[in-house]
C-alpha cells in the first residue's frame, strides 16, 4: 500500500509514504510540530517511528530549529531558511501552523494545516507513483479572513537528512556551455541554487542530488525536480544539529502574492527520490518517470524523427531557393524532419528586427511557405518551424503598434538583450495576440513541428496592467502566462511537435516537459564539448528529449561529432549545400546506423560508464536486456600518450547469455562499414561472440587511434 496512515486518532499520527523501494515518512510530533522522520529503503512499519520529537528546546536553540521540520514558516523562533514566509492583513508576520486533519485520495494524501488564529490553512500534497519510486510533493495556502495575505515566499518541498558533510552536485552554466556540472560539500551554512531568469535557465538546474560516498553503481542519493519553468530556488542548509535541511520550489528573490479572502496559491510540484544504488539508478529513474507520467501524447511513445535544421548553415539568410536546395539532399542522406530555423518571417534579417512580426516575408518567400513545405513534403519529410514567441524587437511593428506590450519601467529606458523585449505575458491581450498569430501560420500551413526559441530573460519587473504593489508577483504570472500559451497552442495543434529552446538549454525542466516533446540542449554543438554538457543533462533529464545536432563545429573528425549526436535524439546542422559526395555518403551511413539503434538510445536504461572528468575519456551505454549499444570517445586532449587501449566495461547484461559483439568505427581493427544497414542480424552474423559476465567485468578493449577518436560496440544477445 503506497500511503500508510497510522495513530490518526492520537494526536501524533504518523504518516508513511511507500513506493516500490523506498519510504518517506514524517509525523506531527508531541510538540505538536510536523517533523520529518525519514527517506530511504523501504520500512513497512509505521508503528517503529517515534513521534517523542525534541522537546522545547532552549533559548538560543529553539525546539523548532532544532527540528527536522517537514514544513516550517517563518518566525516562531525560527533563524533557519523556512518554507514560507507570509504577512497577515494586520502586519503580523509570524505563522503558527497546528495539523488539523488529513486525508487520501487514490495516492494522495493532503494533510491540512491551520494558524492557531488566523483562518489561514496550508496543505500539503504527496502524490505517490509507487511503480516509479517517485513522490510528488506541492504545497496549497488558502486565505479564510477579510484582510488580505502577502505570501513572501513558499518552497514546495522540504525534508532533512540525518547526518553531516553531504555533497551536492548542480551546474555552472552558461550559453554554449550547459550542465557543467559541479560537486561541493556542505559542512555548515546554507547553499543557494537558484535561476531569477523567468526560466530553468543556463546558470543552474532546477533539480538537486545530494550524498556522501555516492558514485554511479553505489551509495545513497537522494534527488529531486522542480516542475516549474519559471524563477527557481533550491536551498541546502547544514543545520548545527546533525541534519541536513533541504527546501525546494519557486525562486522568493522577487517574489510576492496577495491573498485575498478565499483565495489560495498552488506551489509547483516538486518530485523527489531516493536511490541505494548511486546516480546510475537516480537517472534511470527519472527518465522512466518521465516517460511514463511527465511527457505528452502522441510523441511520448514515438522515437522522434531525425532532423535537419538550417540555423548553422544559413543563419538568417534564408530563401526558398536555399531551403529547397538543403531539403533535397537531407532527404537524400535520410533525413525525416526539415526544420528552417530564424529568418523567415517580417523583416528579419539579422537579429535587430521583426521579431514579434509573425508573418511570412514576401521578399524571401514570394509564394509564401506552401512552395517549400510542398517540396519538403513531397521528398517525403515533415516540415518545422522556428518561433520566438514571447519576444519583440522594437523594431517591428508590433512594438510599434504597442509599445505598452512589454515589461518596463515607466520612468526608465527600455532594457534590451539580444536587441529584443520580452512581451508582458501577464496581459490578456498579449496571450491573445502571441496564441492568433502562432495559430494563424500553424493552420494555413502544414507544419508538423515548431521550434520554440526564447533568448532573453527580463529583469524589469513591471507592468502596465498590474498594480505597482503587485510588481513582485511578475516572475510567477510570467511562468503561468508562458505555460498557458504553449498548453493552448498543445491544444490546439495536438500533433505538432514542439520543440524547447533558450538560447540553446536555458528551458530544460519538468514543466516544460510536461508541454513539449523535447528540449534543444545547446547552441554548442562541437562534439568534445557535448560529452559534457550531454553528461551533465542525462542526471536528471530523459534521454529521448535531449536534441544533439551533428554539425561542422569543431572541426573534428566528423563521425566524432555523429557519433556524440547520436548519443542522443540525432538531428543535422552542417550546411548541406557545401557537402561532396564522399562526405554525403559517410552521412547517409551515420544516419542509417542511428535509424537501426534509434529506439535503444531513446528508451534504453543508461549507463555513464566512463567520464571525461574522472576516466579521461567518455562512455555511455544504451541497453534494453536484449541489445547494447555503448559510445566510446576519446582524443589525446584527455589521455596525454593517446594509444593507451581502455577496456570499456558494459553494465545490464545477463550474465549467462552469449551475445555477438561488434565494434563500428573507421579504423582497421573494428567494423568500418560504407552504407550497410547494422540491423540485429549484421551484428549477430559479424560479430564475436562474448559472454554477458565477460563483457560487463573485463570489458571490451578501445584504443584510442589518434585524436578525437570514437566507435560504438553493438552487442545483442544471442
Ligand atoms: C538561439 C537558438 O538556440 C539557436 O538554435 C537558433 O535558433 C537561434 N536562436 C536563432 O536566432
Amino acid at each position: 500500500m503506497a500511503i500508510i496512515l497510522y495513530g490518526t486518532d492520537t494526536g501524533t499520527p504518523v504518516f508513511l509514504l511507500n513506493t516500490k523501494n523506498t519510504s518517506y515518512a514524517f509525523c506531527i510530533n508531541k510538540s505538536g510540530i510536523a517533523e520529518h522522520l525519514y527517506y530511504g529503503k523501504l520500512i513497512n512499519s509505521p508503528a517503529d517511528f517515534e513521534t517523542e520529537g525534541r522537546g522545547e528546546g532552549m533559548a538560543y536553540h529553539s525546539g523548532y530549529d532544532i527540528t527536522p521540520e517537514e514544513i516550517s514558516s517563518f518566525g516562531c523562533q525560527r533563524y533557519k531558511e523556512t518554507s514560507m514566509k507570509l504577512t497577515f492583513g494586520d502586519g503580523v508576520r509570524d505563522l503558527r501552523l497546528a495539523y488539523c486533519g488529513c486525508r487520501t485520495e487514490d495516492d494522495t494524501l493532503y494533510v491540512d494545516l491551520k494558524d492557531m488564529h488566523y483562518s489561514l490553512t496550508v496543505t500539503l500534497v504527496y502524490k505517490v507513483y509507487e511503480e516509479y519510486d517517485i513522490i510528488g510533493r506541492s504545497r496549497i495556502v488558502r486565505n479564510g479572513d477579510d484582510l488580505p495575505v502577502t505570501v513572501e515566499s513558499l518552497y514546495s518541498s522540504e525534508f532533512a537528512l540525518r547526518g553531516t558533510g553531504y555533497r551536492y552536485i548542480n551546474s555552472n552554466g552558461t550559453w554554449a556551455g550547459e550542465f557543467r556540472m559541479y560537486e561541493n560539500r556542505l559542512n555548515g551554512g546554507k547553499a543557494i541554487i537558484e535561476s531569477t531568469r523567468n526560466a530553468a535557465a543556463h546558470v543552474s538546474t532546477p533539480a538537486f542530488a545530494v550524498y556522501q560516498n555516492a558514485t554511479e553503481t553505489a551509495g545513497d542519493v537522494w534527488y529531486g525536480v522542480i516542475e516549474y519553468a519559471g524563477s527557481f530556488k533550491i536551498c541546502l542548509e547544514q543545520t548545527p544539529y546533525g541534519w541536513m535541511n533541504i527546501l525546494a520550489g519557486m525562486s522568493d528573490t522577487d517574489f510576492e502574492w496577495k491573498l485575498g479572502k478565499g483565495e489560495q496559491l498552488v506551489s509547483p510540484t516538486v518530485y523527489t527520490g531516493y536511490s541505494d544504488n548511486g546516480f546510475d539508478a537516480m537517472s534511470n529513474v527519472l527518465a522512466r518517470f518521465s516517460r511514463g507520467v511527465i511527457m505528452p501524447e502522441p510523441y511520448r511513445k514515438k522515437p522522434l524523427d531525425v532532423l535537419y535544421n538550417s540555423w548553422e548553415a544559413t543563419a538568417f539568410d534564408v530563401s526558398c531557393e536555399e531551403q529547397m536546395k538543403l531539403a533535397e539532399i537531407a532527404a537524400d542522406i535520410g533525413v525525416e524532419l526539415f526544420v528552417m530555423d530564424d529568418g523567415w518571417f517580417g523583416r528579419r534579417n539579422n537579429d535587430h528586427a521583426g521579431l514579434g512580426d509573425w508573418y511570412v516575408s514576401r521578399e524571401k518567400f514570394p509564394d509564401g511557405l506552401t512552395p517549400l513545405i510542398e517540396k519538403v513534403n513531397s521528398l517525403g519529410m515533415r516540415f518545422g518551424l522556428w518561433f520566438e514567441p514571447e519576444m519583440v524587437n522594437p523594431d517591428s511593428d508590433l512594438y510599434r503598434a504597442h509599445p505598452d506590450w512589454t515589461y518596463h519601467y515607466r520612468n526608465r529606458p527600455l532594457l534590451l538583450g539580444r536587441n529584443q523585449a520580452v512581451l508582458d505575458l501577464t496581459r490578456a491581450d498579449v496571450r491573445e495576440y502571441i496564441v492568433e498569430a502562432v495559430s494563424e501560420i500553424l493552420s494555413e500551413n502544414n507544419i508538423s513541428y515548431i521550434k520554440w526559441d526564447m533568448n532573453y530573460p527580463f529583469s524589469e519587473c513591471a507592468s502596465e496592467l498590474v498594480p505597482p504593489e503587485e510588481f513582485k508577483s511578475l516572475h510567477f504570472r510570467h511562468a503561468e502566462g508562458f505555460t498557458a500559451i504553449a498548453e493552448e497552442l498543445k491544444r490546439r495543434f495536438p500533433q505538432v511537435e514542439f520543440e524547447a529552446c533558450a538560447s540553446g538549454g536555458g528551458r530544460i525542466d519538468y514543466r516544460t516537459m510536461g508541454i513539449f516533446d523535447e528540449f534543444w540542449t545547446s547552441d554548442n554543438t562541437n562534439g568534445y564539448d557535448r560529452l559534457s554538457i550531454q553528461e551533465g543533462y542525462s542526471l536528471f533529464y530523459p534521454i529521448k528529449y535531449m536534441r544533439a545536432w551533428a554539425t561542422d563545429s569543431g572541426h573534428f573528425p566528423e563521425e566524432f561529432n555523429f557519433h556524440a549526436a547520436m548519443c542522443g535524439s540525432l538531428g543535422i546542422g552542417v550546411n548541406l549545400n557545401r557537402c561532396d559526395e564522399e562526405r554525403l555518403a559517410r552521412m547517409r551511413s551515420h544516419i542509417q546506423h542511428y535509424k537501426d539503434i534509434r529506439t535503444l538510445v531513446q528508451f534504453g536504461t543508461l549507463h555513464r560508464l566512463a567520464s571525461l572528468k574522472t576516466d579521461g575519456y567518455q562512455a555511455v551505454q544504451y541497453e534494453n536486456g536484449e541489445e547494447s549499444a555503448a559510445f566510446v570517445f576519446g582524443g589525446v586532449r584527455e589521455r596525454g600518450f593517446g594509444m593507451l587501449p581502455v577496456r570499456v566495461k558494459m553494465r545490464g547484461l545477463d550474465p549467462d547469455a552469449e551475445y555477438a559483439v561488434l565494434r563500428i568505427g573507421s579504423w582497421q581493427d573494428v567494423f568500418d562499414r560504407e552504407t550497410e544497414h547494422i540491423d540485429r542480424e549484421t551484428v549477430i552474423s559479424k560479430g564475436v561472440r562474448k559472454s554477458g559476465a565477460y563483457l560487463m567485468n573485463y570489458g571490451t578493449e578501445v584504443r584510442f587511434h589518434y585524436d578525437m577518436y570514437s566507435c560504438i560496440i553493438r552487442a545483442v544477445k544471442i
